[in-house]
C-alpha cells in the first residue's frame, strides 16, 4: 500500500512517512500481537494493555510493510499478489527518492531522515540489504541515469561523502589516512553554512562506483565500531552528495547538497524505576539525537505561531549539520520506522509522536545558482545592453561620453575572458579528479575482485556485528599453512585484528590437509560455539568464534562444506544466547514457534544477552585500565520486594565488585549503560594517551578525578535480599513468632531473620489468647494494636564474607510511603537486633483488613559497607504518638469504601457481622443460663460438655493458621527453588515444567485450605446456633 494524502504536500513543510516493518525473531517467539493499522495515510495504535486507548496519526505517506509479502527466487520482498497492501522498496522510493532527486535536478538541497528505534528498519529503508535496495543506491542509481538522460542541455558532477557522527564526533568514512584523534571539526562559513573540515568528497559518474564507496565506508565503519568498542546503533550515518550542474546554453550552474541521513536509534533511556546516576550523561552519546528532538519540537512551536527564542542547532554536530534541513534550505522528507508489536508500543508511540511535530516544520528551500555563474550571467546580460547601446551611439554618430564606454567594454570582455577561463579550470579539475577517484575506483574493484576469488578458495572468518548492517563486511581468509591472529602484524605470517581483549598474538590458526585448526595462545580468551577453549580445536564450517572479550566471527569452511544454508540465522543474538546458554541462561531455541515463552521473561533474556558483551567488555577494560573492579548480571527477582510475594517480575542487575577493597554496589541496567559509555570514553583517552606518549600501562588511568571516574561510585549501603512475614495473623489478632530465610535475588540464603508480630494492647501489653478474633471484621472501626519485633540475624553471608561490615533491616507497612530501618549492627555474623516498633490502627478499615489478610511485610537486609553512611528512617508524612507509636491508620468513618472490594463481598461481610452479633448476644444469654444452671446443682455436668466455644474457635484458629504458616514459608521456598547448576538443557527445561505444576499445585491447595476453614467455622456457627436455640 502506497498512500499519499490529499493536500498534504504544502510546499516546503518537512513531509513525513511512516513504515512498519515485519515482525523479527524476538517479537514472533514473545508471540506479539500487531498494534498498528494503516487506512491510506493514517495510522492508528493501540495501547496494548488498554483495548480502548488508540491513536490516530495522520502522515504524508504511510508504508504497511508488516505482512502480505513474498520472496521472490532472487530473494527480493515483493507483494504475495500484484496490488497487494504490502510496500516493497520500489514503491518507497517512487514516492520519497523520486521526490528527492527532482528537487535535486531543480537545484534545491534535499534532505531524507531515517528516525526509529533501533532495530525498526531504518537501515533497511536507507541502505537496504542484498538484493532489497534501499533509498540510497536507488536514488544514485535514477540520478545517473538522468544525468545521461539530460546530458545534452547541462553537463553534471556528483561529489559523494560518507560519515558518521559517533560521540559527538565526526569520523569521515571514507578518508585513506589514519583517523583524526577527536574526530574532523564542523566549520561555519557564512556562505556554506556548518560543514565538516577537510572531509573527502570523491567525484563520482556511475552508481556502481557510489555502491563501492558505500561499501568502502561501511567496512571503515565495521572496523571503527570494532576498534573503538562503539555500538553503532548509537552512531549517526550521513552520506552527503553534491550535485552540480552546469548548464553552458543559459550559463547558470545550479548547486544541490543531497543529506541522507541513517539516524541513530532512537530508544530513549528508561529509568527501571532506578536512581538517577550520580554522573549524569555526561557523554554525548545521545546529545545529537536529544538535540535533534529539541530542535524539531522548536520549529514545530514555530510554525503554529508560537514565540520561540532560541534553536538549538548549534547544541549538536547532527544538528549544525542539518541547519539546512531543517527550517532551513531544504526539501526535506522523514521516515519513521516502526515495529508494529505489542513490546515496542512505548516506543513505536514515541517515534510517531516525533514524526508528528516533524511534519510541522516549515522549511524555506530555494534554487541554489552558485554567485559566480549568477555573476556570469549578469554580466553577459549587460555587455549584450551595452553592446546595443554603443552600435545605437554609433549609428547616431553622437560620441558622448566616449571614455567610459570603450572602458566598460574592456573590462567586461576581461571579466568574460575571466570567467570563461575559470569555468574551464573547473571543468579540467574536475576531469582531473573524476581520474583520480576511477583509479581508486578500480584498485577497489581489483581488490574486491580479488576477495570474490579467495572466498571461492579458502577457508575465511566472517565479521558478525550487533548491527546486522555491519555483519559479514569484514573475510579474514585462512590460506594453507600457520597463521598468527592478533594485533601483531610483525611475524611473517598474520592475521591482523583489534579490538577489547585481543592480544598481540592471541591465537594460532593451521590450514592443513583440509584441516582447519585454531590453538589459543596463553592467557588469550576465545571462545567456541559458547564454550571456553584453551586446546588446539578443530573448526567446522559455522563455527562461532569468540576472541578477546566480544570479537565475533563465524567460521565459513572450504567451499567444498559449503551447501546452499542460510547464515543469516547465525546473527549476533544467536551468538549471545548460545554465551548465556553456556551459562545456564535459556530460553528453549529449539521450540521456537512451538510454546511461546512469557513475554515479561523473554525481555529478561534479552536484556541479559544485551548486556552480557557489554560486561565482557567493562571487565576488560577495567582490567586494562587497573581498576580491581569487576561487573556481573544478575536476575533480580522482584518478587522478592513484591508484598504479595508475586513472582512475575524479573529485572537484570549488575552486581559491581571492588576485588581488593571488598566494596560492593548494585547498579542498574541503566546506570551501567551509562556508564559503560563513560567508561569507553576513559578507555579510548587511555589508549590515546598510551601510543602518544607509550607510557607503561595502566599509569593515565590516574589522571581521572575520582568524582568523574565512571569505574567509580562512593560506597553505598546494598540491598542483600529479603524475607517476607505475613501478616494474615494480625487480622486474627494471633501473635505470630518466625524464623525466616533472608533470600537473596538468586535464591541464595544471606541469613536467617527471627522476627514476630505480636498484637498488643495500646499500651503495648502483649494480648493473650482470650484476644484472638474468630471473625477479622471485628476489627472494622476498631483500634489494633500490633508490634513488629525485629530480634536476631543468624549466619549473615554478608559479615562471614568480610568482617568490617555491617547490616540494617528496612520495611516498609500499608501505606507509608518511606521505609522505617532497624539501627546498624557491624561486625556479627549473629547479631541481636533487639528492634521492636509499635504499630496502630486507630479505626481500621476494610482495605486495612484486606492487606492482613492478603499481604507480607517485606524485610529487607541492607549490607553496610566501611565508609558508608546508615540508613535513615524517613519520617517525613508519618504520623507518630508520643509514646512513639506508629499510625498506619487514622480515618474515621468517612473511610471511602475499599475500591477493590467486591460488592459480593461486601454483603457477606455484611452477614458475618450479623451473624457474629447475634452469636455474642446468644453467647451472653448462654452464659447466663450456665451461670444459672451451675448455681442449680447442674454445673459439672453442663461445663464439662460444652467449654468455651469461644476458646476453642481460638485454638483452632491458632493451630490453623500456625499449619498455614507453614505451608507459605514452605510455597516460598518451593518457588526459589533452583536447579542444578550443572543440568543439561533437557533437565533445566523439565526442571521448569516440574516447577510451575507445583507451583500451581501448592497455590491451588492452599487456598482451598483457607476456604475449608472457612466452611468450617460457619459449620460451627451453625451449630452453636442451633445448641442456643435448643436450651433458649
Ligand atoms: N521493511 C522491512 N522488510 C523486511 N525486513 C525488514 C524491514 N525493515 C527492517 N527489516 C529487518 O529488520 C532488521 C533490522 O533492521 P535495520 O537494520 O534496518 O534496523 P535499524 O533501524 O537500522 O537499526 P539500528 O538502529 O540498530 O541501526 C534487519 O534484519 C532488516 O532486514
Ligand atoms: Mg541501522
Amino acid at each position: 500500500m502506497r498512500a499519499k494524502a490529499a493536500g498534504m504536500h504544502s510546499k516546503d513543510c518537512v513531509k513525513v512517512a511512516v513504515r512498519v516493518r515485519p515482525f523479527n525473531k524476538r517479537e514472533r517467539d514473545a508471540g506479539s500481537r500487531c498494534i498498528v493499522s494503516m487506512v491510506t495515510s493514517s495510522i492508528t495504535i493501540q495501547d496494548p494493555r488498554e483495548s480502548q486507548s488508540r491513536r490516530s496519526f495522520c502522515f504524508d505517506y504511510a508504508y504497511w510493510s508488516h505482512s502480505g509479502f513474498t520472496r521472490d527466487r532472487g530473494g527480493l520482498y515483493v507483494p504475495e499478489e500484484p496490488g497487494g497492501r504490502y510496500s516493497d522498496q520500489d514503491s518507497v522510493f517512487q514516492d520519497l527518492g523520486e521526490g528527492v532527486l527532482e528537487n535535486a535536478l531543480q537545484g534545491y538541497n534535499a534532505t531524507l531522515l531515517a528516525y526509529g528505534q533501533t532495530g525498526s528498519g531504518k537501515s533497511y529503508s536507507m541502505v537496504g540489504y542484498g538484493p532489497n535496495k534501499g533509498l540510497v543506491p536507488k536514488l544514485c542509481d535514477r540520478l545517473f541515469q538522468a544525468i545521461r538522460e539530460n546530458q545534452d542541455t547541462r553537463q553534471c558532477q556528483v561529489f559523494f561523502s560518507m560519515l558518521e557522527i559517533y560521540n559527538e564526533q565526526v569520523v569521515d568514512l571514507l578518508s585513506r589516512g589514519s583517523r583524526t584523534p577527536g574526530g574532523l571539526r564542523v566549520r561555519e562559513e557564512q556562505q556554506r553554512g556548518f560543514y565538516v573540515e577537510g572531509l573527502r568528497t570523491v567525484p563520482c559518474d556511475s552508481a556502481p562506483q557510489v555502491e563501492q564507496l558505500m561499501e568502502q565506508g561501511t567496512r571503515t565503519r565495521t572496523t571503527a565500531a570494532t576498534h573503538m568498542n562503539a555500538n553503532s546503533s548509537r552512531s549517526h550515518m550521513l552520506i552527503i552528495l553534491q550535485l552540480k550542474q552546469i548548464f553552458s546554453k543559459e550559463s547558470i550552474t545550479k548547486q544541490s547538497n543531497i543529506n541522507l541521513v541513517d539516524l541513530a536509534g532512537s530508544e530513549r533511556q528508561r529509568s527501571s524505576g532506578s536512581e538517577a546516576d550520580r554522573l549524569k550523561e555526561g557523554t554525548a552519546i545521545n546529545l545529537s539525537l536529544t538535540t535533534l528532538g529539541n530542535v524539531i519540537s522548536s520549529l514545530a512551536d514555530v510554525a503554529v505561531g508560537k514565540k520561540v527564542v532560541h534553536i538549538p542547532y548549534r547544541d549538536s554536530v547532527l544538528t549544525k549539520l542539518l541547519q539546512s534541513a531543517l527550517g532551513g534550505n531544504s526539501r526535506t522528507v522523514m521516515i519513521a520506522t516502526l515495529s508494529p508489536a505489542d513490546i515496542c508500543y512505548e516506543e513505536s508511540l514515541s517515534t510517531l509522536r516525533y514524526a508528528e511535530r516533524a511534519k510541522r516544520i516549515q522549511n524555506r528551500a530555494v534554487v541554489n545558482e552558485s554567485p559566480t555563474e549568477r555573476l556570469v550571467k549578469e554580466l553577459k546580460a549587460e555587455n549584450a545592453r551595452l553592446l546595443q547601446r554603443l552600435s545605437r551611439l554609433g549609428q547616431e554618430g553622437r560620441r558622448a561620453n566616449d571614455e567610459t564606454i570603450p572602458m566598460c567594454s574592456e573590462e567586461l570582455r576581461q571579466l568574460l575572458t575571466h570567467n570563461e577561463l575559470q569555468i574551464r579550470a573547473i571543468q579540467t579539475l574536475w576531469e582531473q579528479h573524476l581520474q583520480e577517484a576511477l583509479k581508486d575506483w578500480e584498485q577497489q574493484y581489483a581488490n574486491i575482485t580479488q576477495e570474490r576469488r579467495m572466498m571461492q578458495m579458502h577457508p575465511y572468518i566472517l565479521n558478525i556485528n550487533e548491527d546486522t548492517q555491519l555483519s559479514g563486511v569484514v573475510k579474514l581468509f585462512i590460506q594453507e599453512g600457520e597463521w598468527d591472529i592478533g594485533l601483531c602484524d610483525s611475524t611473517p605470517r598474520y592475521i591482523s585484528i583489534k579490538g577489547l581483549g585481543i592480544q598481540e598474538r592471541h591465537a594460532v590458526f593451521r590450514n592443513e590437509q583440509r584441516r582447519v585448526t585454531l590453538t589459543p595462545l596463553a592467557g588469550s580468551k576465545v571462545i567456541v560455539n559458547g564454550n571456553s577453549v584453551s586446546q588446539t580445536t578443530e573448526l567446522q564450517h559455522l563455527d562461532r568464534l569468540i576472541l578477546g572479550s566480544n570479537c565475533t566471527y563465524l567460521f565459513i569452511g572450504f567451499p567444498s562444506e559449503r551447501g546452499g544454508d542460510d547464515w543469516s540465522r547465525y546473527d549476533y543474538d544467536y551468538f549471545q544466547s548460545e554465551l548465556a546458554a553456556a551459562e545456564g541462561i535459556h530460553l528453549g531455541e529449539s521450540s521456537a514457534g512451538s510454546s511461546q515463552t512469557d513475554p515479561s521473561l523473554l525481555a529478561v533474556f534479552y536484556d541479559f544477552i544485551k548486556l552480557m558483551p557489554m560486561v565482557a567488555e567493562a571487565n576488560q577494560m577495567s582490567q586494562e585500565l587497573n581498576k580491581d573492579v569487576e561487573f556481573k548480571l544478575e536476575i533480580k527477582n522482584l518478587a522478592l520486594s513484591d508484598s504479595k510475594g508475586h513472582d512475575l517480575k524479573k529485572e537484570i542487575v549488575i552486581i559491581v565488585t571492588a576485588v581488593g577493597r571488598k566494596q560492593v554496589w548494585m547498579w542498574s541496567k541503566t546506570k551501567f549503560v551509562n556508564r559503560k559509555f563513560l567508561m569507553e570514553d576513559a578507555y579510548q583517552l587511555h589508549q590515546a594517551e598510551k601510543s602518544r606518549d607509550n607510557i607503561a600501562e595502566g599509569l593515565s588511568t590516574a589522571v581521572l578525578p575520582r568524582d568523574k571516574d565512571p569505574f567509580w561510585d562512593p560506597v553505598e549501603p546494598l540491598l542483600l535480599g529479603s524475607a517476607h512475614l505475613w501478616l494474615q495473623s494480625l487480622a486474627f489478632r494471633i501473635p505470630l513468632e518466625e524464623q525466616l530465610e533472608v533470600l537473596g535475588s538468586e535464591g541464595t540464603e544471606e541469613a536467617i531473620l527471627q522476627a514476630q508480630l505480636v498484637p498488643c494492647t495500646s499500651t503495648g501489653l502483649a494480648q493473650g489468647e482470650d484476644d484472638i478474633l474468630i471473625d477479622p471484621s471485628e476489627l472494622l472501626g476498631r483500634r489494633l494494636d500490633f508490634q513488629l519485633v525485629l530480634e536476631q540475624c543468624c549466619g549473615l553471608r554478608w559479615i562471614r564474607e568480610a568482617r568490617d561490615r555491617g547490616v540494617q533491616i528496612g520495611f516498609r507497612l500499608f501505606d507509608c510511603s518511606h521505609p522505617l530501618y532497624s539501627p546498624a549492627v557491624w561486625h556479627n555474623v549473629n547479631p541481636l537486633l533487639d528492634h521492636r516498633v509499635h504499630f496502630a490502627s486507630l479505626h481500621t478499615s476494610q482495605r486495612l483488613l484486606d492487606y492482613l489478610q492478603s499481604s507480607a511485610v517485606v524485610l529487607e537486609l541492607w549490607g553496610l559497607q566501611e565508609g558508608c553512611t546508615d540508613l535513615v528512617s524517613s519520617l517525613e508524612g508519618v504520623r507518630m504518638t508520643a509514646e512513639g507509636i506508629f499510625i498506619i491508620e487514622e480515618a474515621g468513618p468517612a473511610n471511602p469504601a475499599p475500591v477493590d472490594c467486591s460488592v459480593r463481598a461486601q454483603q457477606d461481610m455484611e452477614e458475618l457481622k450479623s451473624v457474629n452479633s447475634s452469636l455474642r448476644k446468644e453467647n451472653h444469654i448462654l452464659r447466663e443460663q450456665l451461670n444459672a444452671a451451675r448455681n442449680g446443682g447442674e454445673g459439672v455436668r453442663g461445663r464439662s460438655v460444652r467449654p468455651s466455644c469461644d476458646a476453642e474457635f481460638a485454638r483452632s484458629l491458632k493451630v490453623f493458621y500456625h499449619s498455614m504458616t507453614s505451608v507459605r514459608g514452605q510455597l516460598q521456598r518451593l518457588r526459589r527453588h533452583r536447579p542444578s547448576e550443572d543440568s543439561d538443557l533437557l533437565g533445566f527445561r523439565l526442571f521448569v515444567d516440574e516447577q510451575s505444576r507445583l507451583l500451581r499445585d501448592f497455590s491451588e491447595q492452599l487456598e482451598q485450605s483457607v476456604s475449608t476453614l472457612k466452611q468450617d467455622v460457619a459449620a460451627i456457627v451453625r451449630r452453636k446456633r442451633e445448641r442456643s436455640g435448643i436450651w433458649s
